[in-house]
């Protein structure tokens, strides 16, 4: 995985700097987005919500919290086999995303400086944390003799557009996924100390406090536009955007088993709770949520996970593209009708719930 001895000048893969995987489905993206109208968004609807959140960016509480102690100061050669490439690809995989989160939060800052301060000042909060989040990754890359090139990624990756709309139900969930997926993590090694290979995982509790927060200025800035759930499209698309995120994790978490294996947690287990948490959280935001609780839910998503599985053997297998195609077509299919089906179950009416809740 790692790229041999640079020949020329142009060679962006130095001795050492990590080889991007495979681009596929499940490999994070890049966003961007339309900035005027970001600029243009009227906040007033939850200006003392905004206050708050914005008062717990600026305290800035991890702000001595990614330090790296004593313990990483060794060599992590024992960490071997298919759990280390495993844990790398792990590593990989998180950089990329915190680093993705860092661009896009960057650059609306920088783009809405001079048109709406309050935004701008909020999305720089949260760039500072995300980079903060990918360096820490980084350097444990490192550890292991590699690094991820993120100048050539900046450059080189490309980038996905996204009206703000979008943006706002997708990393609303991006960040309240990532705070249950790092706290699970946690609270297992708590209890499970022997599994604990490598000092990152003891960061991860202060660590998931950032997304959690970077979850709750979302939230505030979704419920500051109320066609974002006032009306039955709103509830189509939340629900729409609660199962591509809960799809892409349970492919992810179930391709990614050994990883999950070589820290005693059990994968499908993990996927579950942690969809199921992210989607109890959604309903303080969203209008309307899935209903985890059918006993098809789970199963239709572990399907779509082992039609990918078979997606990945063929694209592996370096047949001819055509008879590639073909071969994968029904295994899309299969995933295209299982999200169909969950897509059809009775939901679950947030606004109900948070009326009845008041
Ligand atoms: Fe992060
Ligand atoms: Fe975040």
């Amino acid at each position: 995985m790692v790229s041999s001895i640079p020949t020329s000048k142009t060679d962006r893969f130095r001795l050492g700097i990590k080889t991007p995987v495979q681009e596929t489905l499940l490999t994070p993206r890049f966003y961007t987005t339309d900035f005027e109208a970001m600029a243009q968004m009227d906040l007033s609807g939850q200006a003392d919500e905004m206050a708050a959140v914005l008062a717990e960016l600026r305290a800035d509480y991890n702000r001595y919290h990614f330090v790296r102690d004593q313990e990483f100061e060794q060599c992590w050669d024992q960490i071997d086999g298919e759990t280390r490439r495993a844990f790398i690809d792990f590593l990989e995989r998180s950089c990329t995303s915190e680093f993705s989160g860092f661009l896009l939060f960057k650059e609306l800052s920088r783009k809405l400086k001079d048109r709406n301060p309050t935004l701008a000042e909020a999305f720089g909060l949260l760039a500072r944390d995300e980079a903060r989040h990918a360096g820490f990754l980084n350097k444990a890359m490192a550890d292991f003799g590699l690094s991820l090139d993120l100048g050539y990624l900046t450059k080189h990756r490309t980038y996905t557009f996204f009206p703000p709309e979008w943006i706002i139900y997708t990393v609303y969930l991006s960040e309240k996924i990532g705070y249950w997926r790092y706290i699970l993590v946690y609270r297992h090694l708590e209890q499970h100390p022997e599994n604990r290979f490598y000092p990152l995982f003891r960061y991860f509790e202060n660590w998931c406090q950032d997304e959690n927060r970077h979850g709750d200025f979302f939230k505030v800035l979704l419920r500051s536009q109320p066609k974002l759930w006032n009306n039955w499209k709103a509830r189509l698309w939340a629900r729409f955007f609660l199962l591509t995120v809960f799809v892409t994790h349970t492919l992810t978490v179930l391709e990614r088993a050994t990883f999950y294996e070589s820290i005693g947690i059990n994968p499908y287990e993990y996927n579950q709770q942690v969809i199921q948490r992210t989607n109890t959280t959604a309903e303080r935001a969203f209008p309307s949520i899935l209903d985890t609780n059918r006993p098809e839910f789970f199963r239709r998503l572990e399907r779509c996970a082992t039609a990918n599985q078979k997606l990945v053997e063929i694209a592996n297998s370096q047949r001819p593209k055509v008879i590639g195609f073909l071969q994968k077509l029904p295994w899309i299919v299969v995933i295209l009708w299982q999200m169909l089906r969950l897509y059809l179950l009775p939901p679950i009416d947030a606004e109900a719930t948070r009326a009845t809740v008041r």
